[in-house]
C-alpha cells in the first residue's frame, strides 16, 4: 500500500506554493467528502494559478472535474457561467488580471495531433489553461511541468472523492 502525503485545506497554502513556484515532482492526495470539499480545493488552486499554469483533470463522468473548475473560478468572483466548453472545446474567463483563464474539455477531439490542428498550443502561454481530459487525450504535447489532476469515485460512498495532485517531468 502506498501512502501518499496528505493535502488538507490546512496545509494548502504551504503545499500550493510549492507546487506553483518550484518545477519538482511531487504526488499529493486530497480525500473530499462532499461537492463543497471539491469546490473549496478549486477555489485555493485559484489562489495561486497563473500565466503559463496548465492543469488538467482526469477522471470518469461525474467525478468533479467541472465542479474543482467551478470553485477555482468562484475565487476570481466567477459563479455563474462555468459547465464544461463540450461544444466549442474551450471557454475564456476574463478574470480581473493581465490574463485570462481557459478552460477546455478536450472528450470530443481525438487526439493531440486533431487539437494542435484545430486549437494550438499558443492558449499554453497567453493565459492559465484548465483542461478537462487533459491526459487521456493530449498527454503528449503538455508541458513539462503541468500539474495533473486525477479523481477517483469511490463505489460505496456517492460522496467521496479521491484526488491525487501530481507532476513528473
Ligand atoms: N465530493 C464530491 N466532489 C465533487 N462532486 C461531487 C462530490 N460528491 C458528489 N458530487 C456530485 O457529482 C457531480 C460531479 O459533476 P461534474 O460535472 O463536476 O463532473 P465532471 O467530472 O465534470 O463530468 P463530465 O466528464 O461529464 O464533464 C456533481 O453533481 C456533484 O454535485
Ligand atoms: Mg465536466
Amino acid at each position: 500500500m502506498i501512502f501518499l502525503k496528505e493535502l488538507t485545506l490546512n496545509n494548502a497554502n504551504d503545499i500550493l506554493n510549492d507546487i506553483f513556484n518550484t518545477q519538482e515532482n511531487f504526488e499529493y492526495e486530497y480525500v473530499s467528502h462532499s461537492t463543497e470539499d471539491t469546490r473549496e480545493l478549486g477555489k485555493k488552486f485559484g489562489e495561486y494559478i497563473s500565466q503559463g499554469n496548465i492543469i488538467t483533470l482526469n477522471g470518469e463522468l461525474g467525478s468533479g472535474k467541472t465542479v474543482f473548475l467551478n470553485g477555482l473560478a468562484s475565487f476570481f468572483g466567477i459563479e455563474d457561467d462555468v459547465c464544461s466548453p463540450t461544444f466549442t472545446i474551450v471557454n475564456e474567463y476574463n478574470i480581473d488580471r493581465d490574463f485570462p483563464i481557459y478552460h477546455f474539455d478536450v472528450y470530443r477531439i481525438k487526439n493531440s495531433d486533431e487539437f494542435l490542428e484545430g486549437v494550438g498550443t499558443d492558449y499554453f502561454y497567453n493565459g492559465a489553461c484548465l483542461i478537462e481530459w487533459g491526459d487521456e487525450i493530449i498527454s503528449d504535447i503538455l508541458p513539462k511541468n503541468t500539474i495533473h489532476i486525477d479523481i477517483y469515485k469511490n463505489e460505496k460512498d456517492k460522496e467521496l472523492r479521491t484526488f491525487r495532485i501530481w507532476r513528473k517531468s
